[in-house]
């Protein structure tokens, strides 16, 4: 099992399998492992926090029964990240991350985000914390800056949340510098949307070393060349 904690020598690829065949999931997953893929990477949607509805314990079980080995990175696009520590730890999910967004001082009654990284920490996931594209560096620091020692990642959106296959957005680059500056070697620095070919040097460059890739890599018919071409972004 990967350890998230390590720093990488070259930047890991999580594979979004929101892109992925999802009537031969397995399969799909298999193939971009297969390739040189790092880890999977989970979207949970709630349809409130974002729209759209998506996949949650039961799949992170079924793709767990499948892939003993393989790190499982959750992200939750959900209004109450709370609720899902429990069931997604036993269903077998490695990372845990959840949104600034929902959390104090963001929202004036929202999640406690201490609280909610032990809850993490005390079923065995490592935490993670999730920052939208609108979400400033000021809404950062406040937000986030005091668990930056707690969390094992910290996840920079370079899209608005709800779908794969929209364009990067590279203003939030700043984002992922100013976390670079300010983490410790354990943590890892993830970003999220609109990666492929192109914009992966520019994510790398300023300090992201877990890329997340949905569209650019199950989109493309030589999955290979996308992962190790990501890989070597850094070099
Ligand atoms: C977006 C999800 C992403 C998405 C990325 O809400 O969090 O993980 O699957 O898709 P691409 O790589 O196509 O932008
Ligand atoms: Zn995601």
């Amino acid at each position: 099992m990967l350890d998230i904690t390590q720093p990488p020598s070259q930047p890991l690829i999580a594979a979004s399998i929101l892109s992925a065949d999802f009537g031969a999931m397995a399969d799909d997953c298999r193939d971009v492992l297969g390739k040189g893929a790092d880890l999977l990477h989970i979207d949970v949607m709630d349809g409130h926090f974002v729209p759209n509805l998506t996949m949650g314990a039961d799949m992170i079980r079924g793709v767990r029964r499948h892939f003993p080995d393989v790190f499982l990175d959750v992200h939750l696009m959900v209004e109450q990240p709370g609720d899902y520590v429990d069931s997604f730890a036993e269903a077998g999910a490695n990372l845990f991350a959840f949104h600034i967004e929902v959390c104090k001082p963001m929202r004036l009654e929202g999640v406690d985000a201490g609280e909610l990284i032990k809850s993490i920490r005390d079923v065995g996931m490592s935490p993670g914390m999730v920052v939208n594209p609108p979400t400033t560096i000021a809404q950062l620091d406040a937000g986030m800056g005091p668990y930056l020692g707690d969390l094992d990642l910290a996840l920079v959106m370079s899209v608005n949340p709800g779908r794969s296959g929209q364009k990067f957005i590279s203003e939030v680059l700043d984002k992922t510098r100013w976390l670079k500056e300010r983490s410790a070697p354990g943590m890892r620095i993830e970003m999220d949307g609109g990666l492929n070919l192109e914009t992966t040097p520019q994510a790398v460059a300023v300090g992201a070393d877990v890329i997340v890739t949905a569209s650019a890599l199950f989109g493309s018919d030589d999955r290979a060349h996308v992962i190790n071409t990501m890989k070597a972004a850094g070099a």
